[in-house]
């Protein structure tokens, strides 16, 4: 395995990612570890990362000692190359101009690290790499024993290495995307150089974030909100894996989910994974509380803060152990909660910036829980802060959930209570989930020839709206006067700005069809070309 040293950067997860891409299974750990904790962990290679902070002005932030003498490769990136060549002898000035951006390395010296790995070569045959950097400091004297690697016109040592004791450093970042060939540098580096095998896979992270969460965990209980969504599922899933009935998943069901999804997430769990799991079924509090009301923020506001009440109350009960613990092989020691697990997810945990050192991450309040942990006096256990979106649903699908349910398009909390506009009401939700289902049926059924995908693997998000306006139709010999629908796709990589989806006509007609004949009160549906911005995905 192989030691990431975080020295704070924000893409240090990025290198985790792009080394389990390679197959390889890696840590990350703070700075400042000790010379012991190395020798224990005993990589097959370390790698050191970026930071903020500057090598010249910050003289705490160092690699330990350990790093230059375990005699296995160490790969420094950025900073990470710059308190490599300090702490062996080189010279690092400082500078207050930035080169950041894109820029084009020039590879020296036919190292193994670069060797055959370039962009493009130039007339004089020299290898190139398109590369991100982002510095200020930069090396200005190779540490003895050095070579140059790697160089840039306003960066003249932008890479180096020491061959025999296999330490290589670049300035740039080949964890980044931009960085062309970066995926294939940190290849080379773990699995040539250091010579990791490459048979990492999710099972393998399975295995290792089990016996994580056993060591986290001990004997005690955790309770987990379960909503049905990507994230929460793979962390129920996960660690129910690892410590069976010591979890107990509230799934609080506040009547504004999708057609059938609380029974078929009380299936999946309940039922399949053997999960003790408690509904509750809040559906009239809810609905209660938001009769009469028709502003969009008040509605949010509502439904979070119910929300929060509903679950708090269950998660009190399981923490007083009141709650009787009914297990699969009956009832067990009651016995309090003390953890609570959260499925965050790596993109939720935000690094606090402006600050020089690391682990100051923060977690993003998640629109219900945020806060939750220390209002309950429970301490936090968050198996998935290190993966990413995709990384997850791979894990979702290794640890056997349906595929279905981990490739399923985001879903807000407050449900379909901002998919109903103005007042809520139980009829409107009802009409409006059998019109839902069916849209997100023909998406799934329609396979689009160019791709062989489905519509609803095309889209980002598809849902369908409901307009509490009644329109004149004709049905039959008579007129109706019944409600509207909007049926929304789109297509987006990251849900700040997305475009109205060019759905086929055919499955449009077809969708618009069965709805209108199957969904007795809708006798109309318009599908929304608005794109984000200047509107939203969601219509509030
Ligand atoms: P908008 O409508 O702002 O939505 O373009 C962007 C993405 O965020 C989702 N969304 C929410 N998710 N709680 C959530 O968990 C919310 O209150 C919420 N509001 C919007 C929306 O579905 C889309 O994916």
């Amino acid at each position: 395995k192989v030691l990431i040293l975080d020295f704070g950067s924000q893409v240090t997860q990025l290198i985790a990612r792009r080394v389990r891409e390679a197959q390889v299974y890696s840590e990350i750990h703070p700075n400042d570890v000790s010379d012991e904790f190395i020798r224990e962990f005993n990589p097959k290679a370390i790698i050191l990362s970026g930071s903020h902070a500057s090598t010249y002005e910050d003289h705490e932030l160092r690699a330990p000692a350990q790093v230059w003498a375990q005699g296995v490769p160490v790969l420094g990136i950025c900073y990470g190359m710059q308190t490599m060549a300090v702490q062996l002898g080189g010279t690092v000035s400082w500078s207050d101009t930035r080169e950041f951006g894109y820029a084009e390395v020039r590879a020296h010296g036919h190292t193994q690290l670069l060797s055959g790995i370039e962009d493009f070569a130039t007339a004089e045959g020299h290898g190139m790499l398109k590369v991100w950097m982002s510095h200020g400091d930069k090396v200005t004297a190779l540490p003895p024993g050095f070579k140059l690697m790697a160089s840039t016109p306003s960066c003249p040592i932008a890479g180096m290495a020491d061959e025999v004791r296999r330490f290589y450093a670049v300035q740039f970042h080949p964890e980044v995307t931009h960085t062309v060939q970066g995926e294939a540098l940190l290849r080379r580096f773990v699995r040539d150089i250091a010579g990791c095998k490459g048979d990492w896979q999710m099972g393998g992270y399975i295995d290792e974030a089990v016996a994580k969460i056993r060591e986290q965990v001990g004997d005690e209980e955790v309770i987990l909100g379960l909503s049905g969504g990507v994230d929460s599922s793979v962390a129920a899933a996960l660690i129910h894996r690892a410590i069976g009935d010591q979890l107990t998943c509230v799934f609080v069901d506040h009547g504004l989910l999708r057609l059938n999804e609380g029974d078929a997430v009380m299936e999946m769990f309940a039922g399949k994974l053997h999960a003790r799991v408690i509904r509750v079924d809040a559906s009239e509090l809810f609905l209660g509380e938001l009769a009469g009301v028709t502003d969009p923020e008040q509605k949010r506001k509502i439904i979070g803060r119910l929300f929060v009440d509903v679950f708090k109350a269950e998660a009190a009960k399981l923490k007083a152990g009141t709650e009787g613990h009914k297990g699969e092989n009956g009832s067990r020691a009651v016995k309090g909660a003390t953890f609570l697990a959260q499925g965050t997810i790596y993109p939720d945990v935000v690094e606090s910036g402006g600050t020089k050192t690391k682990k100051a991450t923060t977690i993003k309040s998640h629109h219900n829980v945020g806060g939750l942990p220390e209002q309950l006096g429970l301490k936090l256990l968050e198996p998935l802060r290190e993966l990413f979106k995709d990384e997850v649903r791979a894990l979702g699908v290794a640890l056997g959930l349906p595929h279905d349910m981990v490739y399923r398009h985001p879903f807000p909390g407050p449900g379909l209570g901002v998919r109903i506009l103005g007042e809520v009401k139980k009829e409107y939700a009802d009409l409006l989930r059998r019109a839902d289902a069916i849209f997100i049926e023909e998406l799934r059924n329609t396979i689009d020839p160019a791709t062989g995908k489905s519509w609803y693997e095309l889209t980002s998000q598809a849902f369908t709206v409901f307009l509490p306006v009644k329109s004149v139709g004709v049905m039959g010999d008579g007129r109706t006067y019944d409600y509207v629908v909007a049926l929304r796709a789109v297509q987006t990589s990251d849900f700040m700005t997305a475009d109205w989806a060019e759905l086929p006509y055919a499955m449009l007609k077809r969708t618009s069809g069965r709805i209108i004949n199957e969904v007795r009160g809708i006798n109309r549906v318009t599908y929304d070309v608005s794109s984000k911005p200047p509107a939203t995905i969601e219509w509030e």
